[in-house]
């Protein structure tokens, strides 16, 4: 931060150079007769990450109404689902998941405000650390990149202890409310997932200790941006937890790796975007691979996306699940490692696809 603050806020306020900015992208996006994105924020792209692809397969969708229902035949067939939709894509949309539209939208609006507050009062969230709970700042790791995103963001810890900032009025309550309800279809996908893989529906849940499981609320902040083309909101990389349930404001600019293609991720309208992450990949011993994903910036609208991201309790020692691997005669493909640690190594370091799962790999 402290290198680059004074950079972009010598383009974004001439008459304060010095002065320590959180939102970065956000004063620099609306500095007055921006033309050009600064050296800083251009990425180099090579035509394998261009390569984009809007159709050819369906998306898979996951009726959530399904999954809950008393129903053995539509149980199995969501597990089924399930199963197809980790094993091909590492992402799905839910629909029909119960969590009330007005939730939603006054969660994005929240963020919006979050993100409009002065400069000064943002501030007072700038961690220091990267377990720091309350965390707002802008890029992913400014202390490692060497060009930084296209967005800015306010990272808080939900559970097992929820943490919010005291500002904008409400945002605290609606957060409180909406990630004990995101927790609890995330809970309830992953007792289906522990299905899906053979295990039992608790397994995943027990053993990873879901009671006490870490949830991060990530609210992005992708402002619209002369040259897209140059830019990134977020370079491809793959979640540090199990699942992660995006929402956004009706801008799109998700994609998602698929048969090396980079497929854009729109969804329904008022349905959940869900990836898996690398504590899925672990568990499963690979056969639930994280899905790498990014995001991309367009010149037109501000995009405002809130991802909640699921894991083990932070204490929990993650291996492949051992029953997993004596039924299938398979040695372990990743070290053991707390869910803490790894967690710390990866916000630490730069996003780069799967590197951080990469150092886990036997
Ligand atoms: C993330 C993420 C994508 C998006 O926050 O980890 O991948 O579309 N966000 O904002
Ligand atoms: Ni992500």
């Amino acid at each position: 931060m402290a290198e680059t603050a004074p950079l972009v806020a010598t383009q974004a306020s001439p008459t304060t150079p010095s002065k320590r900015i959180t939102s970065i992208i956000k004063l620099l996006a609306e500095s007055p007769g921006l033309t050009n994105i600064p050296s800083t924020h251009t990425f180099t792209l090579n035509s394998h990450d261009q390569v984009v692809s809007d159709t050819e397969e369906p998306v898979p969708v996951i009726d959530y109404s399904l999954l809950i229902s008393s129903s053995p035949d539509q149980r199995s067939k969501i597990i089924h689902d399930l199963r197809k939709a980790c094993q091909y894509w590492g992402f799905f949309m839910v629909i029909n998941h119960g969590v009330p539209e007005r939730l939603m939208r006054s969660m994005i609006d929240a963020c919006r405000e979050f993100f409009d507050l002065p400069e000064e009062e943002k501030q007072e969230y700038e961690g220091k650390h990267v377990l720091d709970p309350i965390r707002c700042g802008t890029s992913f790791n400014t202390s490692v990149e060497k060009v930084f995103c296209w967005r800015d963001f306010l990272k808080l810890f939900v559970h097992p202890v929820f943490h919010s900032p005291s500002k904008p009025a409400e945002f605290s309550e609606n957060l409180l409310e909406y990630s004990k309800r995101v927790r609890e279809v995330a809970r309830e996908l992953l007792k289906g997932i522990s299905e899906s893989l053979g295990l039992g529906t608790n397994y995943i849940d027990k053993a990873l200790n879901l009671e006490q499981g870490l949830q991060v609320s990530i609210a992005n902040y992708y402002p619209p941006c002369t040259q897209p083309e140059l830019a990134m909101g977020l370079p491809s990389h793959s979640d540090h937890g199990l699942l992660t349930i995006l929402i956004q404001n009706g801008v799109s600019g998700l994609q998602v790796q698929h048969k090396g293609k980079w497929v854009n991720m729109n969804g329904y309208p008022n349905s959940f975007l869900v990836n898996t992450g690398d504590h899925l990949e672990i568990l499963s011993n690979g056969k639930y691979k994280s899905v790498e994903h990014r995001a991309v910036v367009n010149k037109k609208a501000a995009r405002i996306s809130l991802a909640m991201a699921h894991g083990p309790s932070l204490d929990s020692v993650v291996t492949p699940a051992p029953e997993l691997l004596d039924r299938e005669g398979n040695a372990p493909a990743y070290i053991e490692m707390k869910y803490g640690k790894y967690l710390e190594l990866q916000q630490s370091s730069k996003l780069d696809g799967k590197s951080c799962l990469d150092q886990v790999r036997i």
